[in-house]
């Protein structure tokens, strides 16, 4: 079974969409304060590592709950990456027919599929949290995708397998950062479905991958393989072994052969849903993973650099069309430097092509 589906990170926050021609454009209003941290003026550089890692990988988006802002839907900032509220205690799970596989409640802290119920964990130095974590432990338990202390699995959408892909190095600047912001008190509640704490498990983690070569390919594999693009532009398919990204469909998007999923209305505290296929519901409606191969026509093939890093700055199609709605995280991913967005460019100009026209988002139903 595989636990590498990052399935949906979804930034909930608002939009005033308005229907042209069945296409849903609108202002998405993000917010710039959903990366803000306990900011700290001097700071180590593996430190600042962490924090650029933490930001541009979306931490934030799971682990921090989302309220309900003056200008929308936004992680609460007070409550910096302390996890699933306690007081929302353990949530009742909806009944979630296919296509949908995965569904996240408002505050994206809790999710529910059918490998289990996952409350985001308190990531912050409190003894509710990882305060009482070694390096050690934190490195096995991404490298190993089992928690600390029962050792069982790691269930998605928590996005161990990208995250598995670090070097030692990187995943030890995140543990350098997590043990740097203010400590808060949360102890998030276990499901009744997990397993009792039993013997502590502590493996020695293998060893990480080598530093990536300086090739701005290269990089940019590095840093497309650890932030997850995969999880959410390719389409997953359900083998012997649950399910997993089809290779053969790499990075192209939602299959244009798909049926689009009907709309679905999941009562509170539950507030968004995902396929499989990389459909994603929400209070925005329904968006679709774009394609990102080079594939004239359907893919980036005949974009610019400088428009893929407008897009990702902006949250613009090609930094002037239309808003990008959730899951697509790029208030994280806009917090890359230049010099790595272009490396995640030139790496996916490398990539088999392939022609799929991932439909447009469709407007909330209710
Ligand atoms: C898409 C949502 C999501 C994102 C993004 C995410 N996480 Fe998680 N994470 C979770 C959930 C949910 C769990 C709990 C899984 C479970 O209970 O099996 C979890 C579990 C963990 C654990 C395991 C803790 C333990 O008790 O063993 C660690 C460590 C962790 N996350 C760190 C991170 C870091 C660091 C990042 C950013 C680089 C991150 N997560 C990004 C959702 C997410
Ligand atoms: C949690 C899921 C998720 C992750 C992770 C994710 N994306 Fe996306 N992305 C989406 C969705 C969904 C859309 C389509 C949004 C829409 O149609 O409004 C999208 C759209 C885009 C677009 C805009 C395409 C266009 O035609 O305007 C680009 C570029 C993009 N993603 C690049 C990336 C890159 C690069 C990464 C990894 C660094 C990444 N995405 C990670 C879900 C995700």
């Amino acid at each position: 079974m595989t636990c590498r589906t990052r399935l949906m990170k979804t930034g909930i926050g608002t939009i005033a969409a308005t229907i042209v021609g069945g296409v849903i454009v609108g202002m998405w209003s993000a917010h710039p304060a959903a990366q803000a941290t306990g900011a700290s003026s001097s700071r180590s550089p593996r430190v600042a590592r962490g924090e650029y890692l933490v930001k541009a990988g979306a931490c934030n988006d799971c682990h921090t709950p989302w309220r309900l802002g003056d200008n929308g839907p936004e992680p609460d900032i007070a409550r910096l990456l302390s996890g699933h509220p306690a007081t929302l205690g353990v949530p009742t799970e909806p009944p979630l027919a296919p296509p949908w596989f995965i569904a996240a409640t408002a505050t994206n802290t809790a999710w529910t599929s059918p490998l289990g119920l996952a409350l985001a964990p308190n990531l912050t130095p409190h003894p509710t949290g990882v305060g009482s974590w070694t390096e050690r432990e934190f490195m096995a338990a991404i490298r190993t995708g089992r928690h600390k202390g029962t050792g069982r699995a790691i269930r998605p959408p928590m996005p161990v397998q990208p995250l598995n892909r670090m070097t030692d190095e990187d995943l030890r600047s995140v543990f350098a950062y997590l043990q740097s912001i203010p400590a808060i008190d949360n102890a998030v509640p276990v499901p009744g479905s997990s397993p009792p704490a039993s013997g502590a498990v502590t493996p020695i983690p293998p060893a990480g991958p080598p530093a990536p070569a300086a090739t701005p390919v290269a990089r940019g594999k590095y840093l497309v393989d650890v932030l997850g693009c995969e999880d959410c532009h390719t389409p997953f398919k359900t083998g012997d072994k649950g399910p997993a990204p089809d290779m053969s469909r790499r990075f192209s998007g939602y299959p244009s052969s798909e049926t689009v999923p009907a709309g679905r209305h999941l009562e509170a505290p539950w507030a968004s849903a995902m396929t499989l296929t990389q459909a994603k519901q929400g209070p925005w409606g329904t968006s679709f993973a774009a394609n990102l191969t080079p594939d004239n026509e359907t893919g980036v093939g005949t974009w610019t650099e400088q428009q893929f890093i407008d897009t990702l700055r902006s949250g613009r199609h090609q930094g002037r069309g239309r808003a990008l709605l959730p899951p697509m995280p790029w208030p994280s991913l806009s917090h890359l430097t230049d010099a790595d967005m272009k490396a995640v460019f030139a790496y996916l100009r490398t990539v088999p092509k392939v022609r799929n026209k991932a439909p447009e988002p469709l407007a909330p139903t209710k």
